[in-house]
């Protein structure tokens, strides 16, 4: 079996207007390492995250997304997480109602199909709020009921860290996140590394690489990968930005 997230010559459009937004994506991130994927805005970043999550409001018209091996294209979101995809974005909603304890129990349940104990779960729980210096206040809360840009950020890594996903993708969308929450994230996320966790980090700004160095940085534009490096490569194009990248691909060099 190959451990790894492939994105394969990925393309897709809008479903409703049908405007294509991804012209051939491809970007390999084997289990163990976490990648970063930058670009300037409208080059197609979240929308590779939805996709991958299973967003239907698109459509892929060619290639193919594997995990492990196995393609996930035909999966309802819920199938895909059992797979082992943790997908940030997945409940960015508001569920007054339910809380966030009870969800987060009902989404672990769900994505190992069997009963966790109240133990086992606590258990869990206890170490994610510990490593992101947390308290229990936060679990008896309605989902994302009122909750702060920072804390929703804070809460979406603690699930992360409660449902141990094989491959998480991050969406760090470009409305400024404060350097408190960039932190937590970087927290949550250099806690989970190992050998059993991979990430696709979304981002437009190098400033979250600071605190989670990644074993690759791909640079979208266009709805394409159009170049690939190491950690350096946020740098160089913090420093001389995204035109730069643009020649690059032009004269291929
Ligand atoms: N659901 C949608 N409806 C209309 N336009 C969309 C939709 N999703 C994405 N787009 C368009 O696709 C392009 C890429 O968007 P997006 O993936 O959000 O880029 P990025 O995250 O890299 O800034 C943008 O031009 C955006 O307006
Ligand atoms: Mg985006």
């Amino acid at each position: 079996m190959v451990n790894q997230l492939e994105i394969r010559n990925l393309h897709a459009k809008i479903a409703d207007s049908g405007e294509v937004i991804l012209k051939g994506v491809n970007l390999v991130v084997p289990k163990g390492q976490i990648h970063a994927v930058m670009g300037p805005n409208g080059a197609g970043k979240s929308t590779l995250g939805k996709i991958i999550a299973g967003d239907p409001s698109y459509e892929v018209t060619a290639g193919d997304i594997l995990v492990d091996g196995e393609s996930i294209l035909e999966l309802e979101p819920d199938e895909r997480a059992r797979k082992g995809l943790f997908l940030a974005f997945q409940y960015p909603v508001e569920v007054p109602g339910v809380s966030n304890a009870n969800f987060l129990r009902l989404a672990l349940q769900a994505k190992k199909g069997e009963e966790v104990s109240m133990m086992e779960f606590y258990d869990r729980l206890q170490r994610a709020l510990k490593t992101l210096d947390w308290d229990e206040s936060i679990l008896t809360r309605y989902l994302n009921d009122g909750f702060s840009g920072g804390e929703k950020k804070r809460n979406e890594i603690m699930h992360m860290m409660v449902l141990e996903p094989t491959y998480a993708i991050l969406d760090e969308t470009d409305s400024g996140l404060d350097i408190d929450a960039l932190k937590v994230v970087a927290k949550g996320v250099n806690a989970m590394r190992g050998p059993n966790f991979g990430a696709l980090l979304i981002t437009h700004y190098q400033r979250i690489l600071n605190y989670i160095v990644p074993d690759a940085v791909h640079v979208m534009m266009d709805g394409r990968i159009v170049t690939s490096g190491g950690p350096e490569l946020a740098l160089q194009l913090e420093e001389r930005g995204y035109e730069w990248v643009k020649e690059l691909a032009v004269t291929g060099s």
